[in-house]
This record gives structure tokens, C-alpha cells and sequence, in this order.
């Protein structure tokens, strides 16, 4: 199932920054509980009563020097404790990064889709992050044009993707499943369609995903799709997507390797079906207007050939 929600925390970092909320709600309730209890107090106890006429003001009370240093003492020292929780916090969720620390993985951010590379395995694929269930990676957050941010709720911490400045952090989940990122930083007309999936798997099935991911394509059996390939590589296509075993080698957009075996196409914008694939070819500018991929104007017998081409690619 589908999920997204800060308050299912699934990670060390994540469920450290809910401790840290939680804490902190608790603490500002009973503050706030007190404050207005005895404004309501005050304003019950020595209201004006009835034929009580106009009155000089009340006595004014100055100079309680215990009083003082209660209502000094305690907020301070609540202060200090939620200082201290924060170190605490800060430490579990953002551990530090020992220099020249290779990532496991890689993300990087395009107007409006993610590049993610695993570039200890030689991985590319695009808008679907696997990992294995309960091991610390190192995750670097890279940017190709504007100003992003990586977020999955469940993973705790938000983080910007700035061009020139990559940025690390550590991600780490222990409960699989299949989670949903955003993009967390408005960066143009489709920013609202920028999501990624994040499958958190177990061991096994994770091994099995990265062994498909390190095929190469083979070349077509079926006539549809043959025709398929060859249109991918007459037309406009290879000038700006990759697939492996072929001549497309663009990095522009999402490397098409085993696009067939994603769940989502267009950064989340369409569960990937042939039907909707087709759909997406015929004209992307009416499924995500003003992303990249231009209307190609292609004629319905392309449009099949491809979307028959495209579906062998798992
Ligand atoms: Cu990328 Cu918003």
C-alpha cells in the first residue's frame, strides 16, 4: 500500500524528530493549558460584580522576589531541556558524514522528474528508489537545474537539492513497503507532479531487483516492437533518453532501461500501463503540461510500435 505521512515514522532519524515533536507538543500543551487557566482564573475571580459602580483601580503589588524567580527559573530550565532533547535529536537524525565517504546512492534532481544513480553498483534508473530494509545508506542529493528538496515523510528529514552544492544524509528504513517522495520546494510549473516512489525491500527481493537492473535490453522478438526500436532510434528520442544494450545514451531525461518494470510514469503522474504509456506518447504536454518532452506528433501506428517497444523494456 501506498502511504505517505510524517507521523509513521520508519526510520531511526525519523522516529528521533517525532520523539523531539511529540516532546515539545506536550511541554507547549501544558503551558498553554496553565496560561489560560489562570488568565480565565484572574478574569472569573476579580471581575467587576454587579452594583459594584466604578472603582479606582485595584492595588498594584510590587517586588515578590520569589515569585519572580519562579516564573524565571522554570521557563529557562524548560528551555534548556529542549535544547539539550534537540542535540539529542540533531545527533540520530542527522549523524555526521565522514569526509570522502563514497554514496550509495545518488539522486538528482530535474525539472521534474529524479536522476537516481547507484554508483557503487552501476545503476541508473529514474523516479523509483529501492532499498534494502534496515541498512544505513549514504544518500547524496544532486541538482541539474533549479533549486529542489527530497522528502519522504516517513523517512523523517527534508532536504534541498541545490545546483552546485550537493548535499548528504543518511537514510535508513526498517519496515518494507512502498512509500511515497516529493519534491519540497516549489521549482516551476510542474513542481506539483515531482514525486518519486521508494520501495523498501527485503534483502532478497532487493538483490533480485538490482541483478534485473544490471541487464542490459535485449533487442525485441515481436514485430510490433522491433518496428518500436527502430522508430526510438530514428526519431528524436535518443537525443535525450538512455537504454542500455542500445545506441540511446542521452542523459536529458529518465534512463528507459527497465522502464517497463516501474510503477509510475511521468514522476508519479500516471500508474505505468500500456494503455497510459501510449497515452503519454501521443502527447505528454496534455498528460503534465509544460514538462520537457515535446509533443512528438506521432501517428497512432507509432505510438504502438513504441508503447509495444517500451513494454519489453522490464
Ligand atoms: Cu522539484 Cu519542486
Amino acid at each position: 500500500m501506498l502511504t505517505s505521512s510524517p507521523f509513521n515514522p520508519i526510520s531511526p532519524q525519523a522516529r528521533a524528530i517525532e520523539h523531539l515533536f511529540n516532546v515539545t507538543l506536550v511541554v507547549m500543551a501544558a503551558i498553554f493549558v496553565l496560561v489560560l487557566g489562570l488568565v480565565l482564573y484572574v478574569w472569573f475571580r476579580f471581575r467587576r460584580r454587579p452594583g459594584e459602580g466604578n472603582q479606582e483601580p485595584p492595588y498594584q503589588d510590587f517586588g515578590r522576589p520569589r515569585l519572580e524567580i519562579i516564573w524565571t527559573v522554570v521557563p529557562t530550565l524548560i528551555v534548556i531541556g529542549l535544547f539539550i532533547l534537540t542535540i539529542q535529536t540533531i545527533r540520530v537524525a542527522d549523524p555526521w558524514v565522514p569526509q570522502d565517504t563514497e554514496p550509495d546512492l545518488t539522486v538528482i534532481g530535474h525539472q521534474w522528474w529524479w536522476e537516481i544513480r547507484y554508483p557503487k553498483l552501476g545503476i541508473v534508473t529514474a523516479n523509483e528508489i529501492h532499498i534494502p530494509v534496515d541498512q544505513k545508506l549514504l544518500l547524496r542529493l544532486e541538482s541539474a537545474d533549479v533549486i529542489h528538496s527530497f522528502w519522504v515523510p516517513e523517512l523523517g528529514r527534508k532536504l534541498d537539492m541545490t545546483p552546485g552544492h550537493p548535499t548528504q544524509m543518511w537514510i535508513q528504513a526498517d519496515t518494507a513497503g512502498t512509500y511515497r517522495g516529493e519534491c519540497s520546494e516549489f521549482c516551476g510549473v510542474e513542481h506539483a507532479w515531482m514525486h518519486f516512489l521508494l520501495v523498501v525491500q527485503p534483502p532478497a527481493e532487493y538483490t533480485a531487483w538490482v541483478q534485473r537492473q544490471l541487464l542490459a535490453s535485449t533487442a525485441p522478438s515481436a514485430p510490433d516492437a522491433q518496428r518500436g526500436a527502430k522508430l526510438f532510434q530514428g526519431l528524436t528520442c535518443v537525443s535525450c533518453h538512455a537504454i542500455n544494450g542500445t545506441v540511446a545514451r542521452a542523459r536529458v531525461g529518465p534512463d528507459l532501461t527497465h522502464v517497463a518494470s516501474r510503477q509510475m510514469i511521468g514522476a508519479g503522474v500516471l500508474t505505468n500501463t500500456p494503455a497510459h504509456v501510449a497515452r503519454w506518447l501521443e502527447n505528454p504536454q496534455t498528460v503534465k503540461p509544460g514538462c520537457y518532452m515535446p509533443n512528438l506528433r506521432l501517428t497512432t501506428s507509432e505510438v504502438q510500435a513504441l508503447t509495444a517497444y517500451l513494454e519489453t523494456l522490464k
